[in-house]
């Protein structure tokens, strides 16, 4: 694994010009994408990109790491909201080339399927992972197998703490999600992983120092061939 170290700004710059550069080369590429706080300029960029001209998304196709079971895509909180609001609004792609897990109706079977869509698509070319400060990714929580598939997972008591910020209470964030699963996410040919602030500094120490084992799920990241770790300082202030 790579390490890339700067402030939010810079690293957030550096992997959407990964994200320019491999548009550019491929089109019709697809792309893995994720919610939460640290992606947000990451998309800002992109969005920028697209309007000064310098990427067209109109071939590209993606698929989103998860969502929310229980919320419907117009919720707010929702991750299918979120993307539309924060990338897919504001870029030329083709919705109908968005995929997101769905969290309502039969969300089972779009699961189930999932992993097959992203293979029938050409597999992912290019995924960017946040983390959570347990060391989740998407929503696979520690004590996932290593060779999971999309599934439906129970969130940790501490990624409901945490996800509670962007809720009017606690009682709001749903308990369950669906998930891409860490085989699916290893099967990515290249991964960008961001994390800034202290409150991810272990889960960053995980991943690079510690062993590789179930209970820290980034960490299975290690076996990748081709992952960088975009870090802020805090984030990377105990690896060091
Ligand atoms: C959620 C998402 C993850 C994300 C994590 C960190 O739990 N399922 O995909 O990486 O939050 O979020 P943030 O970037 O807001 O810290």
């Amino acid at each position: 694994m790579k390490v890339v170290i700067g402030n939010n700004e810079k690293i957030s710059a550096l992997i959407a010009e990964e994200f320019i550069k491999q548009v550019n080369e491929k089109p019709n590429c697809v792309l893995g994408l994720a919610t939460g706080t640290s992606p947000l300029k990451v998309y800002a960029n992109l969005v920028q990109a697209c309007k000064d001209g310098r990427v067209s998304f109109k071939d590209v196709k993606t698929f989103n790491l998860d969502e929310y079971i229980g919320l419907e895509g117009t919720h707010n909180q929702s991750y299918r909201y979120f993307m539309n609001d924060n990338l897919f609004n504001h870029i030329d792609i083709n919705k109908e080339n968005t995929h997101v897990l769905l969290g309502v109706g039969d969300y089972l079977a779009y699961a189930n399927n999932y992993d097959n869509l992203i293979k029938q698509a050409g597999g992912i070319d290019l995924q960017i992972l946040g983390i959570g400060s347990d060391g989740h990714i998407a929503f696979n929580e520690p004590g996932t197998p290593f060779d999971s598939l999309t599934h439906v997972a129970e969130l940790a008591e501490s990624t409901i703490v945490d996800n509670s910020r962007l809720f009017n209470d606690i009682s709001e964030v749903p308990t369950k999600a669906v998930t891409m699963g860490l085989r699916s996410i290893m099967n990515a040919k290249k991964i960008v992983l961001i994390a800034t602030g202290k409150n991810k500094a272990r889960a960053i120490f995980n991943l690079l120092k510690g062993p590789k084992t179930e209970e820290v799920p980034c960490s299975i990241l290690q076996d990748h061939p081709d992952c960088t770790i975009y870090v802020d300082e805090d984030a990377y202030s105990l690896a060091k």
